[in-house]
């Protein structure tokens, strides 16, 4: 009867403007009307990634709750550990709408929010009150006019590192001018140092991008070992438009669902060949059994975003079901047996 409310929900939330309809979905959460059953949880999902344990390794990505306003309800829904924000040290108001499409036919979404949030403080405050029941992590940004970003990242690590387990250096999104140019290795070395000075004893990860060269991979994943940092998110986004159906697929922005699965996979692969950071997969995970392949092919820990807006919350459970299914299947005791199996699928 749940499943049957939450795709009538789903129906209905689709036929208005996907910021409007995202908002109400928010605020449905925070009403107590999403999955409530906790961490979906075995012998086998249980994991550790970056000091952390986790019941399951599977995760919320960053931006679906930007203010940290639904830490309780998400971390209820079954996931492994939530990241929220992106937070930024003054709040700031991001693009002009209408900045988020669906495009239904591909299973995917363009966003060009550009850091939209509360800022530090405010979302400082609620992750002070929150109570999670996973391990949260916050995702920083840098304010689109600060005459420097990359002090801006140390700044809200220093303010809210206290507050979380984690926190990721996020400069892959494509919706803030010039911010992946701290993706090239002296700017990136430079503005990891910084947050690594401030950051306490909180782990500290590294969001990249997915359109980057064998060689820009190459060099991010030598800045991140000399830098220490614990974990890469592999990926963000793509400015890449192949293959696509849906009538917005021309609109600018960063293209994330299923249409980047193969892509972001790729790009995980190439990081698991060259360095022995833990890495968690990211892009177009929709299901077990991708789930699973972004595991096989070098991560960690995975997490999702795009599939919730076509699936719904109770999708995190079924994804975590179904994995622990895969890998029994394929006869592993726990997750960490099968990272990285099939890497070289990928390369
Ligand atoms: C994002 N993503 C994102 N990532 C990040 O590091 N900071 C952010 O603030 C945001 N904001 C954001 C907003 C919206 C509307 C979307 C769809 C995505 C990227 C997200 O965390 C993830 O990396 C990609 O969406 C790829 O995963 P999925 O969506 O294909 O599962």
């Amino acid at each position: 009867m749940k499943r049957v409310l939450e795709q009538a929900g789903l129906a209905a939330l689709r036929r208005i403007d996907p910021e409007t309809a995202h908002g109400l979905a928010l605020k449905a959460l925070r009403a107590g009307l999403g999955p409530r059953g906790g961490p979906v949880t075995s012998a086998r999902l249980k994991c550790t990634l970056a000091g952390m344990s986790l019941a399951n390794p599977v995760g919320l990505a960053a931006g679906f709750d930007k203010n940290a306003e639904a830490i309780g309800p998400l971390s209820q829904a079954g996931f492994g550990f939530i990241e929220v924000g992106a937070a930024t040290p003054e709040p700031q108001a991001g693009n002009p709408r209408p900045r988020l499409f669906r495009l239904s036919e591909d299973r995917a979404a363009i966003n060009r929010f550009g850091f939209n949030n509360d800022g530090m403080r405010a979302i400082g405050a609620r992750l002070a009150a929150a109570d999670a029941q996973v391990p949260l992590g916050i995702n920083l940004g840098a304010n689109k006019t600060s005459p420097d970003r990359a002090a801006d990242f140390a700044q809200v690590m220093a303010h809210l590192g206290p507050h979380v387990q984690f926190a990721t250096v996020n400069v892959s999104s494509p919706n803030t001018e010039k911010l992946r140019d701290l993706q090239g290795p002296a700017a990136l070395a430079a503005l990891l140092d910084g947050v690594m000075q401030v950051r306490g004893t909180t782990p500290v990860f590294l969001k990249i991008a997915p359109d980057l060269s064998a060689q820009e991979i190459a060099d991010i994943a030598a800045v991140a070992r000399d830098a220490k940092i614990d974990a890469i998110i592999a990926t963000n986004t793509t400015l890449a438009r192949d293959g696509l159906h849906g009538p917005h697929k021309a609109e600018t922005g960063g293209l994330s669902g299923q249409p980047l699965f193969e892509r972001s996979t790729r790009v995980l692969a190439q990081l698991a060949a060259q360095c022995d950071i833990p890495l968690i997969g990211v892009g177009g995970v929709g299901s077990a059994d991708q789930a699973y392949a972004k595991i096989c092919a070098g991560a960690s820990a995975v997490q999702l975003y795009t599939a919730l807006v076509y699936g719904g919350l109770s999708l995190v459970a079924d994804i975590a079901r179904g994995l622990d299914r895969l890998l029994a299947a394929d006869g592993f005791a726990t997750v960490a047996e099968a990272v990285g199996c099939k890497r070289g699928d990928w390369l």
